[in-house]
């Protein structure tokens, strides 16, 4: 008998509780263990009624996801829901905690359901790229309603079960007291004549759903669900159990099922579930390795970054203590953090008494001594390694034995920054992404001293504010910022070449990310990539068209959005790009005085030219060990430069469409480009390697 269900007799009642810790995954052993122990429950003939529940926090977490890629496990999810749905005698499923997915289509078939008024449940399919396949998309619009079911299968969001009225036949208030009367309300069930009610005989309410709800639907969906294949079938799956009977609803569903099951968008969301749940398991440090207490931070610098990185502190219960030069830096520093706040709570977000809260755990100084006692330091100070040296060498003075130094530079060399203290085994680069408050995405840059326990305190203290980390290397731009180098600079030659930025934007727009590179090099400021290219002369000197256009852009002045003028032209307070002939023009004069000849480019080579290079970047940094694995580098790129899931960042892209064509490609443009920046082209030895194997990113091992 599997052990992944346990079953009791309580009187006449058969309590059966899943027990598949941490989250009750409906894997192979409680799918078998559900069969065995409702058949023996049947069989018994002093049991009336048999009870779904669980003894864990969840009631269950919903599919066992390791097992999609493990063939054929019967008896599958659909045949188990067969069985409790077909049983003779009544079943009651008790929700505990969280129901989501196959958790919660569990509890659709079973033949009443009881919970508590704030428990949520929801079905979450969507998010992994496929949809409800055991039925949910039939049963939930008969118990919900469709307006509600539609919504909560499409955008995957769980839902109180005080709002789910239809679903639930008993929501007690207090959680406490579910398990007495639900089991009270099992009594009156049998007393009642213990009536088997089937959820697939529940007529649907078609009155609710005319065709409008679903075009209305789709029309809101457009811009969210852009590129994704899920939603849509989605939609579909529900339509049908408006149009069609149950069992015709239910073949639709398994047809609608299996065509996002094998869709190349469920891989990358799959891929990407698992890439960011790996993103935090790293060899550098284990079980035993000490985490230090984060109980007091100190940010030098309270610019646009260092900000940001104050707030997640303060939103996670965290005190800091901000540094600046001068005092007005300092009072302006938080004055913006005020104004941040203070626009949540009025957009509803935050309570005023939260926002004042949040405020009095952020204290300022001008002097360092105030940072005698902080746990960790992040500095955000200008990007120049001068300062930062003296920054760090003041810090290395005050800051008490075992503080942790961190650095948020977003290129310079940490091991530099390291070096100008006497304890570089306590610092690290902390590199958080604008607007910090709201990017999800935090790069750990571990330098050759650092000590496990520093990476350790760092990865988990991400956790508690809320980032996901990605440990990474010392190299110029990290991982990110070094992939994105060759992405614009494509971008930038291209426009020479004869592309225009509106067509260069729309084509990487309409692959998924959420602006082109031009559109993004207005709003981030023009002049941050000419001064990064001012103190690089000697990497770029042997290429003339190295973004020839922006840097005579920004010595008109033209910086960008800020400024009203940059690769596009904005009307005042208006973000939206306008199409400039000036910059065009301005490209066809260099173009002509570095005599590259302009041209009709196809859609194609514009979209490999920026994004290959951008994969070649991330198989050198695999190589050389700045990441460790090739899907944290696709978290990199979904949370900090939104790389469309559904692609499942750069290197999951590279291994659907096959590394052979990326190779191929590479080694075309390297060859036809030739002595106009030709050697950009260059595969990466690892590209090359992997090709000739036929193999992908994914199989690389450090
Ligand atoms: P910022 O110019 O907005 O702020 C820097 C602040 O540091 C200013 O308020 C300045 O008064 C203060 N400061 C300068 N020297 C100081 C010193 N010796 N002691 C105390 N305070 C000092 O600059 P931003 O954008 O916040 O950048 C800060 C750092 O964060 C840089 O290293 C930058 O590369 C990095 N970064 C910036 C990102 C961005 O998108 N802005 C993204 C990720 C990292």
């Amino acid at each position: 008998m599997s052990q992944a269900v346990v079953a009791e007799v309580q009187g006449n009642v058969a309590v059966l509780y899943m027990q598949n810790p941490p989250v009750n995954a409906l894997s192979q052993s409680v799918r078998v263990g559900l069969i065995e122990n409702i058949k023996q429950a049947l069989d018994n003939d002093n049991v009336h009624a048999i009870v779904i529940s669980s003894q864990l926090a969840l009631f269950s977490g919903g599919a066992d996801i390791s097992e999609f890629s493990g063939g054929n496990l019967e008896p599958h999810l659909p045949n188990v829901l067969d069985v409790i749905e077909n049983a003779s005698k009544p079943i009651i499923a008790v929700l505990n905690g969280p129901a989501f997915g196959g958790g919660l289509e569990v509890a659709l078939s079973c033949h009443y359901r009881v919970t508590f008024a704030s428990n949520k449940v929801g079905l979450p399919e969507v998010n992994l790229g496929i949809l409800p396949g055991a039925g949910g998309t039939q049963r939930l619009p008969r118990l919900a309603g469709v307006a509600k079911a539609l919504d909560m299968i499409v955008s995957g969001r769980p839902e109180k079960a005080s709002k789910l009225s239809g679903v639930f036949d008993l929501i007690v208030e207090d959680p406490s007291n579910l398990l007495s009367e639900a089991m009270a309300f099992v009594q009156k069930v049998i007393a009642d004549g213990a009536k088997i009610r089937k959820t697939a005989d529940v007529a649907i309410d078609k009155a609710s759903a005319p065709d409008e709800l679903f075009a209305q639907y789709r029309q809101g969906l457009k811009k969210q669900a852009r590129g994704f294949f899920a939603p849509e079938r989605c939609i579909q799956a529900v339509e049908a159990s408006v149009s069609l009977p149950f069992e015709q609803g239910l073949v639709r569903e398994g047809e609608l099922f299996m065509e996002c099951m094998g869709s190349k968008e469920a891989r990358a969301q799959q891929h990407f579930f698992f890439a960011e749940r790996a993103a935090s398991h790293v060899s550098d440090y284990d079980k035993s390795t000490p985490v230090r207490d984060i109980k007091q931070v100190g940010i030098i610098g309270a610019g646009t970054m260092g900000g940001g990185i104050a707030m997640n502190f303060a939103n996670a219960g965290i005190p800091v203590i901000m540094l600046e030069l001068k005092q007005e830096a300092l009072d302006k520093g938080l004055a913006l953090i005020r104004k941040n706040y203070e626009n949540s709570a009025k957009k509803g977000k935050l309570t005023q008494q939260a926002v004042e809260e949040r405020m009095a755990l952020l204290t300022g100084s001008t002097e360092y001594a105030a940072l005698s006692d902080v746990d960790l330091v992040i500095e955000a100070v200008f990007e120049k390694m001068s300062v930062k040296k003296e920054v760090f060498a003041a810090l290395d003075k005050v800051c008490k034995p075992g503080a942790i130094l961190a650095s948020n530079t977003s290129t310079l060399d940490v091991n530099e920054i390291a070096e100008s203290t006497s304890r570089p085994e306590d610092v690290i680069g902390l590199h958080f992404f604008s607007p910090a408050n709201v990017m999800k995405l935090l790069e750990v840059v571990k330098a050759d001293k650092t000590s496990a326990e520093v990476i350790k305190t760092s990865m988990q203290m991400a956790k508690k504010i809320n980032k996901v980390a990605v440990l990474v290397g010392v190299c110029f731009g990290f991982v990110g910022n070094r992939m994105i180098e060759p992405y614009g600079r494509e971008a930038a030659r291209l426009m020479l070449e004869g592309a225009t930025p509106q067509q260069v934007d729309k084509i990487i727009y309409d692959f998924g990310l959420p602006m082109g590179p031009f559109t993004m090099g207005d709003m981030a400021g023009l002049d941050i990539g000419f001064y990064v290219r001012e103190s690089r002369r000697e990497f770029i000197e042997h290429d003339p068209s190295y973004c020839v256009v922006s840097d005579r852009l920004v010595k008109q002045g033209r910086v960008g959005l800020k400024s009203g003028r940059g690769a596009y032209m904005y009307e005042p307070g208006n973000r939206t790009p306008i199409p400039d002939p000036e910059v065009v023009e301005m490209a066809k004069e260099e173009a002509a005085r570095l005599g590259v000849a302009q041209r009709d480019i196809s859609e194609q080579e514009i979209l490999e030219r920026i994004i290959f290079p951008l994969i070649n970047e991330g198989a050198l940094i695999l190589e050389e060990g700045i990441a460790a694995k090739s899907s944290d580098i696709d978290v990199i790129y979904v949370y900090g430069y939104g790389f469309p899931v559904y692609r499942g960042g750069p290197m999951q892209y590279a291994d659907e469409i096959g590394l052979k064509k990326v190779y191929d490609a590479m080694c075309k443009y390297r060859d036809e480009l030739g002595e106009y920046g030709g050697h950009w082209f260059e595969p990466a030895p690892l590209l090359k390697k992997l090709a000739e194997q036929g193999k992908r990113f994914a199989d690389f091992k450090q």
